[in-house]
């Protein structure tokens, strides 16, 4: 009986050939994907107050809350780190509260006082002017 064994020295290169090319698609689409995912920095916004603060010493915009304390400003991102809801100012406690899961924030710093949410709020540079615009809120 004769045993004949089929080996196929184009297999292997086939094989090598396969893998190369498959290098070299993923060396021509790693710069296509890099630049799809590339994140263009967004242009600062800067939010002019024109008027002074009421007394209570908060405004609350559609975007934020611009706190004024004497010499002390800040103005906190009214979008809930959780899922993004508006979040309202709760002047008695001293929080901004989450209307959809009821996390709730710490009003001078932004800092998570209860989840569901992790993440702080992001704080807002605020310039405090002499004369108009009184605030100058970047975001
Ligand atoms: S969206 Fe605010 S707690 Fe879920």
């Amino acid at each position: 009986m004769i045993q004949v064994s089929q080996s196929n020295p184009n297999g292997s290169n086939r094989k090598r050939r396969s893998f190369l090319l498959y290098l070299a698609s993923l060396a021509l689409f790693y710069p296509v994907v890099r630049f799809v995912g590339y994140n263009i920095p967004r242009k600062p916004n800067y939010i002019k107050i024109t008027s002074q603060l009421p007394l209570a010493g908060y405004l609350i915009t559609r975007d934020f809350i611009l706190f004024d304390k004497g010499d002390l400003c800040w103005a906190l991102s009214r979008k809930c780190t959780h899922l993004g809801c508006k979040l309202h100012y709760s002047e008695t406690d001293d929080i901004l509260e989450c209307p959809c899961h009821q996390s709730k924030f710490h009003a001078s710093t932004g800092d998570v006082v209860k989840g569901p949410a992790k993440k702080p709020l992001i704080l807002f540079p605020v310039e405090k002017r002499k004369s108009s615009p009184f605030y100058i809120v970047t975001t």
